[in-house]
């Protein structure tokens, strides 16, 4: 695609809720774990093409907090996949100038994921193209209540301060520009509900597996027609 700095807006955070990987594993007789395989593919190219076309920050559902409740194959597929790929997903992120970070609870996490994660963060602190978010063990209702708990407790306490440390993120909450959910699906499942206050939706019935940086490009020009007004009028 030519022209694709034209649709970004500086500063541009956008979020994808990658869903799908279970069923299109199913559809293709496999096991669902092979569609959380298949997904890494989708995500590493998802990643360069943020770089590509200059956002700014990049947050990625790769497991809720509601995600601990399938089967314990499942979660341990997951957490397996999560710490093997952690490693080379960072060494990516220096070569790219990216800053890898994770938000959501760390105490829940397996060792081994855990040590990754803070390697991961450590390794790419520097990194400047990109700020791409993880959210692992991620629930947004959890955070409020927690960050709203905070600030009852210390009075009158700055409350995004106390999200941002609820979540463990190490910079400001940005508001979500563009909320991307692949899988067909059309809800949010308990993802940014802060931050996506004035966020554009957009839903494709692509599953991860299939969604490539051509499909990430065209939800950004769908991003470019929607009009935000942000309660105001339109001039
Ligand atoms: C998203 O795909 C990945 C995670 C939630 C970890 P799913 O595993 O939810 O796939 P579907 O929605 O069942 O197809
Ligand atoms: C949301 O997908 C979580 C992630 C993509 C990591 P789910 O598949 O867990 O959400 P529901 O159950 O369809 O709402
Ligand atoms: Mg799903």
């Amino acid at each position: 695609m030519t022209g694709d700095q034209e649709f970004i807006e500086d500063s541009m955070h956008v979020a994808i809720i990658m869903d799908g990987n279970g069923r299109w594993a199913t559809e293709r007789g496999l096991p669902r774990t092979a569609g959380h395989h298949a997904g890494i593919r989708s995500l590493r190219e998802i990643v360069e093409t943020a770089v590509q076309r200059q956002i700014h920050t990049l947050t990625l559902y790769a497991f809720s907090s509601d995600n601990w409740q399938r089967p314990q194959s499942e979660v341990r597929a997951l957490m397996r996949i999560l710490a093997a790929q952690l490693p080379s997903q960072a060494a990516r992120c220096v070569r790219q100038n990216i800053r890898l970070s994770i938000i959501g609870r760390r105490d829940r996490l397996p060792d081994p994921v855990l040590q990754a994660v803070q390697r991961a963060e450590a390794r790419t602190i520097h990194g400047t193209a990109l700020h791409l978010r993880l959210a692992l063990d991620y629930s947004a209702r959890d955070s409020l209540t927690r960050a709203a708990q905070h600030v009852g407790n210390n009075g009158n306490g700055d409350f995004l301060q106390a999200l941002m440390r609820a979540y463990n993120a190490d910079s400001p909450v940005p508001d979500v520009d563009l909320l991307i959910r692949t899988g067909g699906e059309q809800r949010l499942s308990d993802f940014l509900l802060w931050e996506c206050a004035y966020a554009e939706l957009y839903f494709t019935p692509d599953y991860w597996p299939d969604f490539d940086g051509t499909k990430l490009d065209a939800a950004l020009y769908a991003f470019q027609k929607r009009q935000r007004r942000f309660g105001s009028v339109s001039v």
